[in-house]
């Protein structure tokens, strides 16, 4: 028997086993045990976790998605995170590393909206004048005044989801990351998700075209010479170029992503968007989506509008169209097609690859599909 420091112990136990670096986080109040020693502002009985992941991947429509999903009156997001594109990236990523709480502190920050103001406000006023009730209570008659046990009443559901069905939570992150799949399935196992078919070739595109943006600002992301077919055309896997390639190919391998997902989650609880009906006929797609969360019908058709300025469909919210910012479709122009053909070539096994999924599992198969894979026939 040899003995050690504590901290000499871990390092040697983390050394043997390096993947338990990262402790994986399951539901605290799915287990009695967990729940007796939770610290105090961790409220089981309330709707703390997601119900809904949309995956994305990235530059898929992701965003209109969730944005128009949060028309429906029985969802609802997660509050947003400042600095991380309001999502919360919380699987796969650093933030997981906060653990479970994390997303409540978020709540605390949210604390400074004026409605979260007024309502705290009220809550001191209350206690106030709830002492006050005891102090005139005690001198004068302890029946005159009958005080109330439970005047927290109105602090138990600051951020209550009583009415809300769907909780969704919404990162592009989450698709291609391989560790997102099993620590997710660890903390919601029974969580749907939702998957947006893009062209990939279409997609490494609309990727390419925020980076090179962000190239003026951060030369490292992409120099400004760059051309996209020069960043596919690197060869040299040392080169810093080749990691560029490699995130602006990622997210279209669907295939070798799904699999990861499908590993910890079975195929019932996914569904898929075709992200060209979702661009061009999005009430459509929210009435199916609607249907298969099981959530009351909702008029999407009289919530969206086709903004001709902004080339895509909006909000229509108290009569007043609402898109999404600058950075969600941008005008840029055409693919060329040198580009096309490279792209196509290279995502080529990877279409065949989701075409043959599809079709195994009688799942629709988007017609960009069925023509990316005639083409190459
Ligand atoms: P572009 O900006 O390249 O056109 P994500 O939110 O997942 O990052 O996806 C962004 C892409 O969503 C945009 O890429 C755009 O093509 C697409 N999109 C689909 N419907 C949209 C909508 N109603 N408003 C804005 N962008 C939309």
């Amino acid at each position: 028997l040899k003995w050690q420091d504590p901290i000499s112990s871990a390092e040697m136990y983390f050394r043997k086993f390096p993947e338990e670096r990262v402790p994986v986080w399951t539901n605290p109040c799915t287990d009695p045990r967990h729940q007796a020693i939770l610290p105090p502002s961790y409220n089981c009985s309330r709707k703390s976790l997601p119900d809904l992941l949309i995956l994305g991947p990235q530059k898929t429509g992701s965003t209109a998605l969730g944005s128009f999903l949060s028309l429906h009156p029985n969802v609802s997001q997660n509050v947003p995170v400042p600095g991380s594109f309001e999502e919360v990236q919380f699987f796969g990523g650093q933030n997981y590393l906060k653990g479970v709480q994390w997303e409540n502190l978020q709540k605390l920050k949210k604390k400074s909206t004026k409605n979260e103001q007024k309502r705290r406000s009220l809550a001191t006023f209350w206690r106030i004048f709830t002492r006050f009730r005891l102090i005139l209570c005690h001198f004068l008659s302890k029946n005159r005044l009958k005080i109330r046990s439970n005047f927290r009443y109105m602090s138990n559901f600051p951020n209550s989801t009583t009415f809300t069905t769907v909780v969704y939570e919404k990162s592009a992150t989450y698709f291609d990351n391989s560790a997102a799949p099993k620590q997710a399935a660890a903390l919601i196992p029974r969580a749907k998700l939702i998957v947006i078919l893009q062209n990939p070739s279409q997609r490494a595109y609309s990727w390419y075209q925020v980076r090179h943006l962000l190239a003026h600002k951060d030369p490292t992301v992409i120099s400004e010479g760059s051309s996209l077919l020069s960043i596919l055309s690197t060869n040299s896997t040392t080169s810093p170029m080749w990691k560029i390639r490699q995130r602006c190919i990622s997210g279209g391998k669907y295939v070798q992503h799904l699999d990861k997902w499908l590993e910890h989650y079975s195929l019932q609880q996914i569904y898929f968007v075709d992200a060209d009906e979702l661009r061009n006929e999005p009430a459509k797609v929210l009435t199916s989506i609607t249907k298969w969360l099981d959530l009351p019908d909702f008029p999407f058709e009289t919530h969206i509008r086709f903004s001709p300025s902004k080339g895509f469909h909006c909000r229509l919210i108290d009569g007043k169209t609402l898109c999404l910012g600058g950075s969600k479709g941008r005008k840029y122009d055409e693919m060329d097609s040198e580009l096309r053909e490279k792209l196509n070539e290279i995502f080529e096994m990877d279409n065949s690859a989701l075409y043959k999924f599809l079709k195994k599992m009688r799942l629709k198969i988007p017609d960009w599909l069925q023509e990316a894979v005639r083409g190459r026939a």
